[in-house]
């Protein structure tokens, strides 16, 4: 994992892994990859009703949130929470369950937010409708004096969009909000298709961190097609119908399971570093102090992913952002997991001193002085300030006795130079989130710590070695 470092940094980075290894010692490390390895990934979002509405690479399987909760119970008030709750995931897996009472999530992205509102709130629509409306919808007719385009620079980026497939997508949007027919449920179904088929009819594709121009790559398609009804074409129009009857298809499989029991399950839009906080969709608070018995989740790892610049496209068609003060501020209230802006200060909450502390300033400083590009470093000091405030607060809403379960992968930072006309590896940094978040999550007052290790990553930026992917479990101690 260290690879073979210059020389020069060999010292230096021999000290940083004698240090992780202590960190190490003692914690519970216990191989699952058999049952969690394809758990951990996102493939069946693809796949299972409902869920593959809208593909969210950065998901998990709705299967895991049910092996999870098998396994770790949902305490004595049932309650499950989860404080990343992306499109909901967590949420629709386990809203028929019958171990559970309420389901809560907080979720940052307007964008993710509204998917997983969009799902959870569409038990209930009828297909037949749907598929009538859907009829109807398509004959929109594009008004090109009223359509008004976002002022995001992607919508005016020919690269991005033709003059035609853009008056298509804005004259689709104008037709759902204006429609007088449609009830708020049905309104959201619409729109979430429209979000589902954006990036298939543009020339951009997400790329690992970024949005790119797709200049002729190969991209998967995303948008759904129908078992029976489908239409033959790319334009805006053929891929819209698909995707809303192959959504409407849905209903069949996945409301027959849910006659009976239905726990409260509701998203709330905010801050996972201020659980207390986040208030319900009555207003009043979601979460009070120990009462839930178990949060399952996964934050966004140290991969300098920028969810919001990811998703802007979805973000600025459906007009969840409209602005771009209102964009740079939703970047900013992201966790720190991307070094792509600037973000206001924030002070570390911990003030005493602790050896997972001292490690991740020692990675960051390391980091910063050595990286091409130092705000890196700076992102993984503040990274790990930011999930120790995460852990704080599950200390809090957690009831005694109530277990967590983080699923987290395991980055790789290096460094090359050129080296006889090719490059080479100068150094090369595991970071080990798992075991650091493991002791974040103790210092935050859980116990009975240990390491569910899923599967092995290949990281794109070195040539060889992987990074793991794995799951902390901890608890809170019973008073
Ligand atoms: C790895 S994804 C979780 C995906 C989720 N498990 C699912 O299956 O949809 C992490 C999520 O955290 C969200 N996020 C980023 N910063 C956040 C914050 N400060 N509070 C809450 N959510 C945040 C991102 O928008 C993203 O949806």
């Amino acid at each position: 994992m260290w690879g073979c470092p210059t020389p020069f940094l060999s010292r230096q980075l021999q000290d940083l892994r004698t240090a992780i290894e202590e960190l190490a010692d003692g914690l519970e490390v216990l191989d699952r990859s058999n049952l969690l390895g394809a758990l951990v990934g996102s493939l069946d979002l693809r796949t299972l009703p409902v869920h593959r509405w809208y593909y969210y690479k950065e998901g998990f399987s709705p299967h895991l949130p049910r092996l999870l909760l098998d396994e770790l119970g949902a305490g004595a008030s049932r309650v499950v929470l989860d404080p990343f709750a992306g499109v909901g995931t967590t949420l629709l897996a386990l809203q028929t369950h019958p171990g559970v009472s309420a389901v809560l999530g907080a979720e940052h992205s307007p964008f993710a937010h509204f998917v997983a509102m969009t799902k959870l709130g569409s038990l209930g629509l009828d297909p037949r409708v749907l598929r009538h409306h859907a009829d109807r919808l398509v004959q929109y007719r594009t008004d090109f004096r009223h359509v008004s385009v976002p002022s995001l620079s992607s919508f005016a980026n020919e690269k991005i969009f033709d003059r035609r497939s853009l008056y298509d997508l804005l004259g689709a949007k104008d037709a759902i909000t204006s429609d007088p027919i449609l009830n708020e449920r049905e309104r959201a179904f619409f729109l979430l298709g429209l979000a589902a088929i954006v990036e298939d009819v543009s020339g951009a594709m997400k790329d690992g961190r970024a949005l790119r121009i797709r200049n002729g790559r190969r991209r998967r398609p995303n948008a759904l097609t129908p078992t029976a009804g489908a239409s033959a074409g790319t334009d805006v129009r053929t891929l819209l119908r698909n995707q809303w009857l192959a959504m409407a298809e849905d209903f069949a499989s996945w409301t027959a399971g849910c006659d009976g029991h239905r726990p409260k399950t509701t998203v709330a839009r905010g801050d996972a570093r201020n659980l207390l906080n986040l208030a319900g969709h009555d207003g009043r608070p979601l979460l009070d102090k120990s009462s839930v018995g178990l949060a399952l989740f996964s934050p966004p790892y140290l991969n300098c992913v920028d969810y919001t610049e990811v998703y802007k496209l979805e973000l600025w068609l459906l007009g969840l952002v409209e602005s771009h003060e209102e964009f740079r501020t939703l970047r900013q209230g992201t966790l720190r997991s991307h070094p792509s802006i600037t973000f206001p200060d924030r002070r570390r909450t911990f003030d005493g001193r602790a050896l997972v502390f001292d490690i991740v300033d020692s990675l960051s400083e390391f980091l910063e002085a050595h990286l091409s590009r130092p705000p890196v470093g700076r992102m993984v000091a503040h990274y790990f300030d930011d999930m120790y405030e995460v852990f704080v607060q599950l200390a809090r809403v957690v009831e005694p006795g109530g277990r967590i379960a983080c699923v987290v992968a395991n980055s790789t930072f290096s460094r090359r130079a050129d080296h006889q006309a090719s490059q080479m590896e100068v150094w090369r940094v595991p970071i080990l989130t798992d075991l650091l978040l493991a002791r974040l999550a103790e210092l935050a007052g859980f116990d009975e710590i240990q390491l569910w290790t899923a599967r092995q990553l290949r990281p794109r930026n070195i040539t060889d070695g992987t990074a793991r992917e794995s799951i902390v479990v901890a608890r809170k101690p019973q008073q």
